[in-house]
C-alpha cells in the first residue's frame, strides 16, 4: 500500500468512527489538503490571528541569539515538524544564510503540497541551500528522525501546533522526540499562552468566516474523498475558549435536522437540529504547563523567548541530564 492509501484508509476509519460516536467528532489534522492549506494560509494573515504575527516578531527579534544556540561545529540539521509555508522559518533562514551557517533544513508537513511549495520557494531564494523535505504525520517521521543521529539536530515545532493536543498526547508527542534527541540536540517549540479570552475567542471566530470555510473543509473533503452528501452551508463554526483548562474548542453544528450518506463509506450519519461534530482543540499554555509538560517528557527549559506584546512564547528544551 502506498503511502497515500493508507493515509486515506486512516481517514476514513476515522470518519466512520467519529460520525458514529455520540458526541461526534472529527480531527483538525484532515482539514490540510491543497484548499486546507489555502485557507490556513489566509487565517495566518487575518488581523483577528495573532499568533504568527506573535511568533514572527520573536524569531524577528531574537534570530541572532537563535543562530548562536544553534551553531554547531560540525554543522547541524535542522528539523521542522509542521513546517507549513515556512513563512516564520525563513526569518530564521535567511539569518544562518547571511553567516554561512553550515546546516541542511529538513521541512516536514501532513501535506505534500505545502513541502512541494516550500521547496521551491526555498529555492528560488537561495538555491544552493540544503533542503530535504518530507511529507508525514509527526509520530510516523519520528521514528525515521532517530536516523539522522550523524550531527546535532536543532527540530522546530512552530505556531503552537502542539496545541491541537491534548495534554496527555502532547506529553506522548513529547516524549517522541525527547527519545530521539541527543545531548547536543535542541527542541524549540511555540506555545499560545492563556491571555484576555475575548482575543483567544476573536481568533478562531473571525468575522470574514474564514476559520468557518478551514473547519467546513472536513465537511468538503469528506465529500469529494468519500463520495459524501453533506450540506456544508447547514453547517456552522462555533469556538468556545474555557479560560479555566486553556482549551479553544471549535465545532461544526447543524442548522437543520438531516441525514447524510456518505457512499464510499456505506454509511449514513443522521444528524438532529444544533447536533454538534467537535473538530479541533487549540490548546493555550502559561508556564506552569509547559515547565510539567516537559517533566513529563524528561526535558528541561533551557530558554524562554516571548513576543513584544507578550502574546505568545518560543521555548528551547534540551535532554535533561
Ligand atoms: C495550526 C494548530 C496552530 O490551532 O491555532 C487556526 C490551527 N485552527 N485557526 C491553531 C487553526 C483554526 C492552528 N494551528
Amino acid at each position: 500500500m502506498t503511502k497515500k492509501e493508507s493515509f486515506q484508509q486512516e481517514f476514513e476509519q476515522h470518519v466512520k468512527i467519529g460520525l458514529s460516536k455520540f458526541p461526534k467528532f472529527l480531527s483538525s489534522k484532515y482539514i490540510y489538503d491543497d484548499r486546507g492549506d489555502k485557507l490556513f494560509q489566509q487565517i495566518m494573515d487575518l488581523p483577528e490571528y495573532y499568533l504568527t504575527t506573535a511568533e514572527f516578531n520573536i524569531i524577528e527579534q531574537n534570530k541572532s541569539d537563535l543562530r548562536m544556540l544553534f551553531e554547531q561545529d560540525k554543522g547541524f540539521d535542522l528539523i521542522e515538524l509542521g513546517a507549513g509555508d515556512g513563512k516564520k522559518t525563513k526569518v530564521l533562514l535567511e539569518e544562518l544564510d547571511r553567516h554561512d551557517s553550515n546546516f541542511t533544513y529538513i521541512p516536514i508537513d501532513i501535506s505534500q503540497h505545502a513541502i512541494d511549495e516550500l521547496t521551491v520557494s526555498i529555492k528560488k531564494v537561495w538555491p544552493e541551500m540544503e533542503v530535504q523535505g518530507a511529507q508525514g504525520t509527526y509520530f510516523k517521521i519520528l521514528k525515521n528522525l532517530v536516523n539522522y543521529n550523524q550531527r546535532p539536530k536543532v527540530i522546530l515545532v512552530l505556531g503552537s501546533n502542539i496545541g491541537n493536543l491534548s495534554h496527555v498526547e502532547a506529553i506522548g508527542f513529547l516524549k517522541n522526540i525527547q527519545e530521539i534527541m541527543a545531548s547536543e540536540d535542541t527542541l524549540l517549540m511555540g506555545f499560545d499562552q492563556k491571555k484576555d479570552p475575548l482575543t483567544i475567542q476573536t481568533a478562531y471566530a473571525d468575522s470574514s468566516g474564514v476559520t468557518q470555510e478551514f473547519n467546513r473543509n472536513l465537511l468538503h473533503r469528506i465529500n469529494r474523498e468519500m463520495d459524501a452528501d453533506f450540506k456544508v452551508n447547514n453547517f456552522e463554526h462555533w469556538e468556545a475558549y474555557d479560560p479555566e483548562t486553556g482549551t479553544a474548542k471549535s465545532y461544526l453544528i447543524a442548522t437543520e435536522k438531516c441525514e447524510v450518506h456518505i457512499k464510499k463509506l456505506h454509511l449514513r450519519i443522521c444528524f438532529n437540529k444544533w447536533e454538534t461534530i467537535h473538530t479541533e482543540i487549540s490548546q493555550k499554555y502559561d508556564d506552569l504547563i509547559v515547565e510539567w509538560l516537559a517533566k513529563e517528557a524528561g526535558l528541561e527549559i533551557y530558554q524562554v523567548f516571548e513576543d513584544e506584546k507578550k502574546l505568545f512564547k518560543d521555548y528551547l528544551f534540551k535532554k535533561k541530564k
